[in-house]
């Protein structure tokens, strides 16, 4: 009992100190399941089918416009707002840093608890297996992909 106990304490610390290093600030990140160990084995084309709902504003191809949302090539790894000529908010500007896959995970989780004020209007992708397919997708999306965690 005691030790079942204790097993379940370290998973919990766990989780949440894996979540809490890529996304100190972000409240509603702390419960959030890590993304990284799953990536080297999602699916980047189920993760494409899954990206036909963000296709009504964004494109994914190279050097593909802007629709309401920014083009998402090459975004694993970028600079946040970095895409020339897309006015993103000050919210999503004021974010800092990379999108490194646990920041990809925790925006697509919860667009509006990440970067409260973002003009994502978009519930979210609720599956931890469907984040991972949607962001091996995106990492595909570069004449260079970033390295698997
Ligand atoms: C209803 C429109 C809409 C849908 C659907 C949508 N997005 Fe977005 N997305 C936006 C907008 C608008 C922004 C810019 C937000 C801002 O500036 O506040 C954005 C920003 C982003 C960014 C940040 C890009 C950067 O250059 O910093 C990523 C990553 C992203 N979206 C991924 C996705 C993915 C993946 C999906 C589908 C699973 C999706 N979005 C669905 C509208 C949408």
């Amino acid at each position: 009992m005691t030790d079942s106990r204790n097993r379940l304490g370290g998973v919990l610390i766990a989780v949440s100190a894996a979540a809490f290093v890529g996304l100190a600030g972000s409240a509603s990140a702390q419960d959030l399941e890590p993304v990284s160990d799953l990536l080297a084995d999602a699916d980047p084309a189920q993760g494409e089918t899954l990206t036909r709902q963000c296709a009504a504003c964004h494109t994914f191809d190279e050097g593909g416009a802007h629709r309401v949302g920014p083009n998402l090539w090459d975004v694993v790894g970028r600079p946040k707002a970095s895409q020339e000529g897309f006015n993103y908010s000050p919210a999503i500007q004021e974010l800092g840093g990379d999108w490194t896959y646990e920041d990809l995970n925790a925006y697509l989780a919860d667009p509006r608890g990440f970067a409260p004020g973002n003009r994502m209007a978009f519930a979210g992708v609720a599956a931890l297996e469907d984040r991972a397919a949607v962001i091996a997708y995106l990492r595909s999306l570069s004449a260079e992909p970033a390295p698997l965690p």
